[in-house]
């Protein structure tokens, strides 16, 4: 009866199975595999915040496909404090990251269509493009002591009629981002095969503490259609705001092309509530305050894990440049499944590798969100249970 862009298949794997049964059991967890900002003290909205959605002008209807002018104008008036000139006209508010993805690759792909994204990455892409009907096909990150696109698997995931390339920077769990020359080849390679970019920047204020660059960035990409995803769950910690946006760049013609295309698709849904668009300047001007508190939060966490690896050498943290995720590498002894199934026994929540692609047995994903007391507290019991290796 149903259609098979939906799961027929609805089984937990073991390890889904478990953690429900912990759960079921009222076990006290650690949950090492949280980043939902407001389940973990961050959120961004205070009673200011709050109140802004509760403004009159909220209560009129009338709605522009693309968003308002003045959320847009805000959201032009974050760039511009991150020194990337962004031209409210060229913005395309969604509900969402996911929806904004939805809008891509509707826009971009008929049924069938292909996109290229990095593995490893975040795992919502295979069931968002399942959902419309569009084929992703990876390239791979490889690791040496620092993340790296592995330019010949690009090269060669360009075989066929590719619509466009996911990128994401920094990307989770990896914290990885393209450097100049493999944004020039990648732009090359979309250039020549008339693909667009898809760039997810939602992590782009999260540098590692220390970095003192900034993190790159696609916006202003010039030689090829290129879509700059963020939005207010990770910018502002406000994910129940529902509000994603869509920068769009790329050359002139091909990007008023985009950009109708995009209203008219979100014009069918019109998705973005009026309240969270009026009160959306305020929303970003909660962002630094917010901000501060994470990268005080990220700065504490990784120093419990470097305490960690300087104790129990067998184990290492791979290199990242920036995002809310750490790839813990962990002896081969046990296998990834039987680390994370045997930490949920001692009530430390962590996803194993294997559930972002990361090749080869051994690593674990943690959150580096949690609050620093059970952040410690989950790490003890990782240091305790790596020794009966
Ligand atoms: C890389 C990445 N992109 C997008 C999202 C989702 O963002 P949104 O809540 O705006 O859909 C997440 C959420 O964790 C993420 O990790």
């Amino acid at each position: 009866m149903l259609s098979h862009r939906v799961p027929h298949d609805h089984e937990p794997n073991a390890w889904a199975r478990f953690l429900e049964q912990c759960r079921t059991a009222d076990m006290r967890l650690l949950d090492l595999s949280e980043t939902n900002p407001t389940r973990v003290g961050l959120g961004g909205a205070g009673p200011e915040e709050l109140a802004a959605l509760a403004r009159a002008e909220g209560a009129r209807y009338e709605p522009d496909a693309r968003g308002s002018r003045a959320a847009r104008e805000a959201v032009a008036g974050y760039y511009a404090d991150r020194g990337e000139a962004v031209a409210p006209d060229h913005i395309v508010l969604t509900a969402s990251t996911s929806e904004s993805y939805t809008h891509l690759f509707r826009l971009l792909a008929d049924p069938g269509g292909v996109f290229l994204v990095p593995s490893p990455s975040y795992p919502l892409f295979e069931p968002l493009a399942a959902l419309e009907g569009v084929n992703l096909r990876p390239y791979r990150l490889a690791y040496d002591g620092a993340w790296h696109l592995d330019r010949h698997s690009l090269e060669e995931a360009f075989a066929g009629d590719v619509r466009g390339v996911i990128v994401v920077q920094p990307n989770h769990p990896t914290g990885s981002c393209l450097d100049a020359d493999e944004r020039a080849l990648l732009e090359t390679l979309c250039e020549r095969h008339g693909a667009a970019i898809v760039a997810d920047e939602v992590f782009g204020d999260f540098p590692r503490p220390g970095r003192v660059a900034p993190l790159p960035s696609l916006v202003g990409g010039a030689r090829v259609p290129t879509f700059v995803l963020s939005g207010l769950s990770k910018v502002c910690g406000m994910p129940q705001m529902k509000l994603g946006w869509i920068v769009t760049g790329g050359p002139g013609t091909a990007r008023e092309e985009a950009l109708h295309g995009l209203e008219w698709i979100a014009d069918l849904f019109l998705s973005v509530s009026t309240p969270v668009q009026v009160a959306l300047p305020a929303l970003l001007a909660a962002r630094g305050a917010f901000q501060r508190r994470v990268r005080e939060r990220l700065a504490a966490n990784l120093a419990r894990l470097d305490g960690l690896i300087a104790r129990r050498p067998e184990l290492g943290v791979l290199a990242a440049e920036g995002g809310w995720g750490a790839v813990l590498r962990v002896p081969r002894q046990r296998s990834e499944e039987e680390w994370a199934l045997g930490l949920l026994a001692r009530g430390v929540v962590v996803h194993p590798g294997h559930f972002y692609d990361i090749a080869g047995e051994g690593y674990l994903v943690l959150s580096l969100i949690p609050e620093p007391d059970l952040f410690a507290a989950a790490i003890a019991r990782i240091e305790e249970f790596a020794a009966e290796v």
